[in-house]
């Protein structure tokens, strides 16, 4: 072991193959060669963390079976989790407009509401969607309503599940959002915003593996994965799509992100109602 673990390293392809792979067979991330910088800037903290002097090395250990709980903490930081409080905004119009009003009469009568962030990162999707309905259906709380939000990185969930963002993050909430469901603390540079305990209460969050299985019977009725598919090559993505098919109710609504679209072979199953938003078709 070296002083200082790491710090020199750099990726050969061969350990940057071994790595590729993992991430591809582990969490469905594709990684090409044109990410060989970034894939060694973000694992050089998990060298440093195990000891290994350089990737070479780290690729075996990872890809051993010793190296089982360090190929998690490796996805974690391979993971891209860059997400924003009201993210592609109109996804959020078409909840208050069209699904809102069906589902809050919906657990007005009693009935079951339950939406799935899919691929959350720190939380500003689940905690944007409790925003909506707190603001245009807050009796929905006392209801049958949860909110279910899912990440393969257990350490951003720790992140999401803590609601605690800083000043540069709270850009999106609308102004006078941010008042009723943010907390503020601190000031100056050490200010920071805790969502309100009555959003977090809204919020299940749990680890969950897209590529393997879903533990939920399905019945979403609203259902987010955004920016998450784009990580995934064509084969993966098309697997995906007849599995969410199965977990939304028959007038369930599904965003995905911006450059997202669901594959032709899907498109049976689906039918468009605006940008990067879909419907059952049957
Ligand atoms: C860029 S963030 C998207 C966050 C949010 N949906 C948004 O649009 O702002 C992508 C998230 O997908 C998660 N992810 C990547 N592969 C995954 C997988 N196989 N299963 C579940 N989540 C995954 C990452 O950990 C990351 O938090």
């Amino acid at each position: 072991m070296s002083g200082n673990p790491g710090a020199s390293a750099s990726l050969s392809p061969k350990a940057f193959e071994v790595i590729a792979g993992l991430a591809k067979s582990e969490a469905g991330i594709i990684l090409t060669p044109a990410k060989t910088t970034m894939v060694q800037s973000r694992l050089r903290g998990r060298i440093r963390a195990v000891g290994y002097a350089d990737f070479d090395d780290y690729a075996k250990f990872v890809s051993s079976e010793s190296g089982l709980a360090e190929r998690r903490e490796m996805i974690s930081a391979l993971t891209t989790n860059v997400s924003h409080f009201f993210r592609e905004p109109h996804h959020f119009d078409m909840l208050r407009d069209q699904a809102l009003p069906i589902l809050r009469e919906r657990a007005r009568n009693g009935g079951r509401v339950r939406i799935w962030s899919a691929g959350c990162s720190s939380g500003q999707e689940p905690y944007s969607i409790a925003m909506t309905l707190m603001e245009h259906a807050p009796e929905m709380a006392q209801k049958d309503v949860l909110i279910l939000a899912s990440d393969i990185d257990p350490q951003i969930l720790a992140k999401a599940k803590a609601g605690i963002y800083s000043e540069q993050q709270i850009g999106g909430i609308p102004e006078g959002y941010l008042k009723k469901y943010m907390r503020k603390s601190g000031s100056g540079l050490d200010v920071q915003y805790e969502v309100d305990p009555a959003l977090k209460k809204l919020v299940r969050f749990r680890e969950l593996n897209l590529l393997r299985d879903w533990p939920m019977s399905g019945g979403f009725d609203v259902v987010f994965c955004r920016n998450v598919v784009i990580y995934f090559d064509a084969p993966t993505q098309a697997s995906l799509w007849p599995r969410f098919h199965k977990m939304l109710g028959k007038d369930a609504w599904f965003f995905l992100g911006h450059s997202e679209r669901i594959s032709d072979c899907a498109q049976p199953l689906f039918k468009s109602i605006g940008l990067t938003a879909y419907r059952p078709a049957a």
